[in-house]
């Protein structure tokens, strides 16, 4: 009975659902006299702070204290690249927290934060990326991937298309606010309970601010309600406030935003623009492509370069471009600070290039599927290498996936009955589209792909797991729970896994990329499998037999010789502790073969590549542009599941995410550059009446990949690309009430998008009479 790849459930999932489920926030009434913290927020994007009057804030009953620039004893920034002051001089962005107020309750901090007098002086502000490109006002360094000719390639193609396209942002809306407690000890250290996906960056973070050395700071990250790439490294401020308001006051301070104050204050997923010139064949062969995207990156660096970066590593998506210039810059915004968001920049260079294939195919009168699969990978002459210089292993897959999916989803046959009833119904379309997900796995910046783990066995035969990986929902902690157990062939409830810390793992990478299983999940059961061979040397000794006969099976252990002899796993751990046998063991493990030129944009980045394929089909209503998603279909490569039933959900979960940025989720500025939809009542997001009528997942079975962790694959971030079928089924689907033609619909897709992009295909079918 193996219990990696068994179908459990989330190990929390019963917490979840009766609200046991402890979350940062959720520790305050452990501290009952923790001061609470409220922000004073900037009333413009732009501006020079000329004085400020903290007093009349004191004079507020209840107010202790009101951090600012001066109160801070170390660096005042909470970022790594020197751009992201903590207490600004100059407002970058509209809400920006010049100070924060520290009070006896949450209401007393508002009420201190209201009298906060600060003059400013207010600065031009540049609110889009048109104007950031205009004003020359960029961040980071520009980014080119380049193969081939490109110019020659244009001019070798016998037809080019060019075009533009923009890409809305993403608020990621994690049920669990930005939250932070901090506490100061008797002997000055600081511990910090912190909703963070990267508990070392904001220890670092932490320990720079406070002006002290990492070791009198530890951060712990119990769980979070939810991280979605935001609290990548955007965590850190609250996190380093609370601990500067923590060590200045001696009691413990807590932040957390309320969901206007996350929404305006924290970086979102980055809006993107590209423009593009693409050559190819009559047959819809792509020969060239030169492509440009510029993000949002907002107003500081953040993770905007990495982001770009892999942007551009995923214009290829499942295909082969010969000849291909893609440059990326980052525009430099006086918004919210643009940061890691699912897929990390993957999402925005596969859309680009997913609409460049549906418009290739719809200028050549081809149906964009024939023309997608036409270009795959292993085309000829691809030799399988990507643009930057990386194979493409397993490239079979692509077109095993395609095929699978096509037949199980009954494509062919519905694309029929799709056309058939457009042909009867003039107000109604309907709109089928395929599309396949090729995405990288690792971090780009190879430092960050390692990772390690402590493993304690107790006397009883009781386990504590310690790692450095985070639970966000994801379901890691379940995975990590089925190695463990796995690896030390014991019951999954011998085993626990340890909220986060940094004292117990330290130095370790975000939980990101979605990385976690395959880098924490592999340093976990090297740990194990030192401890057993400890072990198996104690009970081989028992038996008389060689350690390497000896088998660990649910919580038994005994040898092939004899199988019927069997020791409990404690009785051997009690063994091996009267032999003085050491009963725990770290594990590091660094992935292989790992190599990137980052000026260059070359090199072998990626461990590996998850695929995917997913059909939409989607019926849209002529006069309003409403429309239903009738029917998905998902085919998604995961290698041997760790865990099924939580593969599944994060398929399901990111697909609906990536629908959601892609047809639901506007993001509204003013003209203030204050951000417009800061609710759920004016941000919509997806929800059950969402839902396609029809949702089928399967996972790509015999699908083992080796050098990975029990022959898996990483699931977290890939399935939110299966959406990008949503948006082409509806271009589909709009593209049947005109006479063909390229289709042009804004993103995200909303059915007043919709709508518009019906009254193009409708006016130049009355033009052309088409
Ligand atoms: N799933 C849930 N439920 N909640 C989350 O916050 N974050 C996603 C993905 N799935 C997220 C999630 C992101 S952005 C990443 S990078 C991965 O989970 C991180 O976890 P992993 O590396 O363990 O897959
Ligand atoms: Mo995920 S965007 O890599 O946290």
């Amino acid at each position: 009975m193996k219990l990696v790849g068994k179908a459990i459930p989330h190990e929390s999932a019963p917490l979840h659902v009766t609200g046991q489920a402890l979350y940062t926030d959720d520790l305050l009434p452990r501290y009952p006299n923790a001061l609470h913290a409220w922000p004073v927020q900037a009333p413009h994007a732009h501006a020079r702070v000329l004085r400020m009057e903290t007093e009349p804030a004191l004079a507020v009953p209840g107010v202790v204290r009101v951090l600012t620039a001066r109160d801070v004893p170390g660096l005042n920034d909470s970022g790594l690249k020197g751009d992201e002051p903590l207490f600004p001089e100059e407002v970058m962005y509209f809400g920006q927290a010049v100070a924060w107020v520290l009070a006896e309750s949450e209401e007393a901090a508002r009420l201190g934060a209201e009298r906060v007098e600060v003059a400013y002086e207010p600065l031009p502000a540049i609110l889009s990326v048109e104007e950031a490109i205009r004003q020359g006002s960029f961040q980071g360094a520009t980014l080119e991937v380049r193969r081939g000719d490109v110019e020659a390639g244009l001019r070798a193609s016998a037809r080019v298309l060019e075009g533009r396209l923009e890409l809305g942002g993403q608020e990621h809306f994690y049920l669990e606010t930005q939250a932070s407690i901090a506490l100061l000890d008797e002997s000055g250290q600081v511990f910090v309970h912190s909703s963070t996906q990267h508990p070392s960056e904001t220890q670092e973070i932490v320990a720079q601010v406070l002006g002290l050395p990492r070791n009198r700071v530890t951060v712990q990250c119990i769980r979070m309600g939810g991280g979605f790439g935001g609290k990548e490294v955007q965590a850190n401020p609250y996190a380093a406030v609370a601990a500067l308001g923590a060590y200045l006051t001696g009691r413990p301070v807590r932040v957390r935003l309320n969901r206007l104050q996350d929404i305006v204050l924290t970086g979102k997923r980055h809006p993107f623009y590209a423009r593009y010139k693409v050559g190819f064949s009559e047959d819809g062969l792509l020969n060239a492509l030169h492509i440009e995207l510029f993000s949002d990156g907002g107003w500081s660096q953040d993770l905007s370069e990495p982001v770009m970066a892999r942007a551009l590593c995923h214009v290829d998506n499942a295909y082969y471009i010969p000849n291909l210039r893609a440059v990326g810059r980052v525009c430099k915004t006086h918004k919210t600070s643009q940061t890691a968001f699912r897929g990390f920049g993957g999402p925005q260079g596969m859309v680009f290039i997913e609409e460049i294939l549906d418009r290739v195919a719809r200028s050549l009168g081809l149906p964009p599927e024939v023309v997608r699969e036409r270009n795959f990978y292993r085309r000829e002459g691809s030799r399988n290498i990507t643009p930057y210089g990386q194979e493409v292993k397993d490239v079979e897959r692509i077109q095993l996936i395609w095929e699978e999916l096509k037949r199980s989803a009954l494509f062919e046959e519905r694309r029929l009955e799709v056309a058939e009833f457009n042909q009867k119904n003039p107000h109604r379309k309907r709109g089928i589209a395929i599309t396949p997900v090729k995405f990288g796995i690792s971090f780009n910046f190879t430092a960050y792909n390692q990772a390690g783990a402590l493993v304690l066995v107790y006397q009883d035969g009781s386990v504590q797991v310690n790692h450095g990986g985070t639970e966000m929902g994801q379901g890691l902690h379940t995975k990590i729970q089925q190695i463990a157990a796995e690896a030390l062939g014991v019951p999954l409830d011998a085993i626990r896994v340890m909220p986060t810390r940094t004292d117990k793992v330290p130095n370790t990478s975000a939980t990101a990329a979605s990385t976690g299983a395959d880098l924490n999940g592999a340093a976990v059961k090297l740990a194990c499998e030192k401890i057993k061979v400890r072990l198996a040397g104690v009970a081989a000794q028992r038996f008389g037999v060689n350690p390497a006969d000896v088998v660990f099976e649910n919580g038994q252990v005994w040898s092939l010789w004899k199988p019927e002899e069997r020791l409990s796993f404690a009785e051997v751990v009690r063994a091996a502790y009267a032999q003085r046998v050491q009963l725990f063991a770290d594990g590091f493990y660094r992935t292989p073969g790992l190599h990137w030129d980052k000026a260059r944009m070359w090199g072998k980045p990626f461990h590996y590549f998850a695929f995917g394929a997913a059909v939409s089909e989607v019926e849209v209503d002529g006069f309003t542009g409403q429309y239903t998603l009738r029917r998905v279909d998902i085919l998604h490569d995961v290698g041997d599941s760790l865990s099924p039933l939580v593969d599944l959900g994060q398929v399901e979960g990111g697909f609906i995410q990536g629908l959601g940025w892609l047809t639901l989720e506007d993001l509204r500025w003013d003209e203030k550059g204050q951000v417009a939809t800061r609710s759920a009542s004016t941000y919509k997001l997806p929800s059950f009446s969402e839902l396609p009528e029809v949702f089928n997942v399967w996972l790509l079975p015999r699908a083992t990949e080796p050098g990975v962790v029990y022959g898996s694959k990483a699931v977290g971030e890939p399935p939110l690309m299966l959406a990008i079928s949503v948006r082409e089924a509806l271009k589909d689907a709009v593209a049947a009430f005109g006479g063909g033609g390229i289709v042009e619909l804004a993103s995200p897709a909303t059915p007043e998008a919709v709508y518009w992009a019906i009254e193009k295909v409708r006016q130049r079918a009355l033009v052309t009479g088409d």
